[in-house]
């Protein structure tokens, strides 16, 4: 755990003015700064740097928070990762106590820090075996000329060299002082059955770093540099403790910020093809390594946009076994669009051929949906056999299904009409029956535990007191923000695609400014309970899922909140399929709730501001302005409450 005074120590010294305008543009307006929102696109800047204050918030997105906070979300770190990295710029020693670390993880934390070290050592060994000696600029240097990639571009993939020798890297390594053992475990170099002789992973091989989202080295890939012999055209690191192969997507680190900027990410298949875009000005690209897509993978896409165009290499074998995999991205919500290629093309050989601005003109006129560039590439090759249009017509409705958003559905839906030609009714009903077994499976579950978990739930009951009696205390609040999400959990909020669910957890997440954490069993159980089940299904719990849940203080709860809300019998049986018993009013709700949190927050901080007024130590006029800003805040929101009162 990293010590409180430094944490302080930072927020003083990291001004956040400096830090956010490393990455932002900011134009002073008064005793703030405004610019253009890093975290999504917009034109006009809703983004604020409030310097005496530490903070920033976005407008547009709501994002906000003070420095380390901005680290985190610019530089996807964790909360010590960001800390650390902010200690190390500004000088600051940081104070970490191993408070709270158990000897485990301490254990494995060691083994994390040892590998990297080992890693960065690599990296600047393969670099400097490229850059430097002789062997790489005569032999590995003029692969990379050849293939046309400039001096920039190598500095910025930080690619390199591995010499022809079986043991240069291991020598080295072991001259530093590197262990086998260490060695071993980051994959560098391997053990010989025979005589128990290490030798090295990469020899006579190009080198492309694996950079994990945060920056860090956690891997390479070495290309053969010509076709001789039988070894394979690739060699990657195995997994290790850093490097986890279905959760990496080769260069999102370094092209994350583009991708943010232009809300849009080419996907394709190499490290070469990256390279090549980048150079030709197309910067928001990353590499699958070559490997169908992975559910890690899409959830690490998704934290920088939603739209995804997959830039398929020019062979149909190639296309149709990648198909699967995008079905992936649909379910996750993302907007697929794929870009084929003409056969024979990889995007690094097509982009050469046609040339930067060539190139790009290509991308923007070939861009195609998913599902009808699916339905287009199958539907042709069955068009001569009913039996098989059918069973193509039935796959392509599946992926459909997985989509969400109603509009979306009904455009695609009416396109998929005009190229299978066959009626929109047929379409309707086929679709219709998909949906609901995909639905039947989600609730297929045993009406006779239901039953029997409906008698204890009546058991349970009376145990309870009137909630209400708190009226306005946190507990009282936590316990409406719980009880929406078990009411409503997977409704839409008003005309927004979020969820209910996740919308609360987005603000319980988000909201660092003003942030509120649940504090009272069971409600911080439950929502432990509805943010793990939300990361592995992407939906909130169903109510017999909090029913039937082990633990009791769960279950209890659940029984309370769904029997004193409906009839107990029915709620149970409906929810076999949804909740949608209750009024239409729970947007409202939300707000209000959300809104009453936010005033508990900040009349809690007036309070801390106020007890510092009496304290020497403190600046007062500082303490001041704050108190000033907190006042308008509440001010605002009891404004905003009003108006959600009246309109209830
Ligand atoms: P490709 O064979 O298309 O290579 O494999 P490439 O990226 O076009 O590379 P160049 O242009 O020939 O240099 C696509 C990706 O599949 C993975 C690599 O990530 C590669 O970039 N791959 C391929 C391997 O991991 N191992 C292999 O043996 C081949
Ligand atoms: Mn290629």
């Amino acid at each position: 755990m990293i010590d409180p005074s430094s944490i302080n120590q930072i927020v003083d010294l990291a001004h956040i003015e400096d830090v956010v305008g490393e990455y932002v543009n900011l134009k002073r307006s008064g005793s703030r700064y405004k610019g253009n929102c890093p975290f999504h696109d917009e034109k006009t800047p809703s983004f604020v740097v409030t310097p005496g204050m530490g903070i920033y918030k976005c407008f547009g997105c709501q994002k906000g928070g003070n420095v380390i906070q901005f680290v985190m979300d610019i530089e996807n770190l964790s909360f010590t990762e960001s800390a650390r990295f902010l200690a190390k710029k500004y000088g600051i020693d940081l104070i970490e106590t191993n408070i709270g670390n158990s000897d485990a993880s301490m254990e494995q934390q060691r083994e994390k820090e040892s590998l990297q070290a080992l890693n960065d050592f690599a990296l600047s060994f393969f670099q400097d075996q490229l850059i430097q000696a002789e062997e790489g600029r005569t032999m590995a240097l003029p692969y990379f000329r050849e293939r046309g990639y400039t001096q920039k571009s190598i500095d910025f993939w930080k690619v390199g060299y591995s010499p022809a020798s079986w043991t240069a890297f291991y020598n080295h390594a072991k001259s530093k002082g590197y262990s086998d053992e260490v060695l071993l475990k980051a994959g560098l170099i391997k053990q010989r059955d025979k005589d128990g002789g290490f030798y090295d992973l990469f020899r006579n091989r190009v080198i492309f770093p694996l950079v994990a989202v945060n920056g860090k080295v956690i891997g390479f890939a070495g290309r053969v540099m010509s076709k001789v012999d039988k070894a394979p055209k690739y060699v990657n690191s195995p997994e290790t403790l850093l490097y986890k192969k279905s959760d990496f997507l080769y260069a999102l680190s370094q092209s994350k910020s583009e991708i943010r900027k232009n809300d849009k990410v080419y996907l394709m298949e190499g490290y070469t093809d990256v390279m090549t875009l980048q150079q030709a000005g197309i910067g928001n690209v990353a590499a699958s390594s070559g490997t169908a897509l992975t559910p890690g993978q899409i959830r690490i896409v998704k934290r920088f946009t939603s739209n995804v165009s997959v830039i398929y290499d020019g062979d149909i074998a190639g296309m149709k076994a990648s198909l699967r995999g995008i079905d992936l991205l649909l379910e996750q919500d993302l907007n697929v669009r794929v870009i084929p290629l003409p056969e024979g093309q990889d995007p690094d050989s097509y982009c050469k051929e046609l040339g930067s601005e060539g190139f790009q003109e290509y991308l923007k006129h070939n861009e195609q949906n998913f599902i009808v560039f699916k339905a287009e590439l199958l539907l042709t090759e069955a068009s001569n056999d009913p039996l098989r249009k059918s069973e193509v017509v039935s796959d392509i409705l599946g992926s459909l299904s997985l989509i969400n958003d109603k509009i979306k559905r009904e455009i695609l839906l009416q396109e998929l009409q005009s190229i299978c030609d066959i009626p929109i009714q047929t379409l309707y009903t086929e679709l219709g029956k998909i949906d609901r077994k995909n639905r039947q499976k989600d609730s297929e579950k045993n009406i006779s535990q239901e039953l029997s978990l409906l008698k204890q739930a009546e058991a349970t009951i009376n145990e309870f007191s009137d909630p209400n009696t708190e009226v306005l205390s946190d507990v009282h609040q936590e316990r409406a923000l719980i009880r929406m999400i078990m009411l409503h959990g997977n409704k839409p909020v008003g005309t927004e695609e979020l969820t209910i669910t996740e919308f609360i957890l987005q603000e319980l997440d988000d909201d660092a400014n003003a942030s509120f954490q649940l504090m009272h069993e069971p409600y911080t159980l439950i929502l432990e309970f509805v943010k793990l089940y939300y990361s592995n299904n992407q939906c909130a719990p169903e109510a017999v899922d909090f029913a039937k849940h082990s633990n009791p203080a769960i279950s209890k709860f659940a029984a309370e909140i769904y029997s004193t809300e409906h009839t107990l019998s029915s709620a149970f049986i409906d929810n076999l399929i949804s909740v949608k018993t209750e009024d239409d009013n729970y947007p409202k709700e939300l707000i209000d709730i959300f809104l009453n949190l936010r005033r508990t927050k900040i009349e809690e901080m007036i309070l801390e501001e106020q007890k510092k007024l009496v304290d020497p130590e403190e600046n007062d006029s500082e303490v001041l302005q704050v108190l000033d800003y907190l006042i308008i805040l509440r001010k605002q929101i009891a404004d905003q409450i009003g108006a959600v009162t009246a309109r209830l």
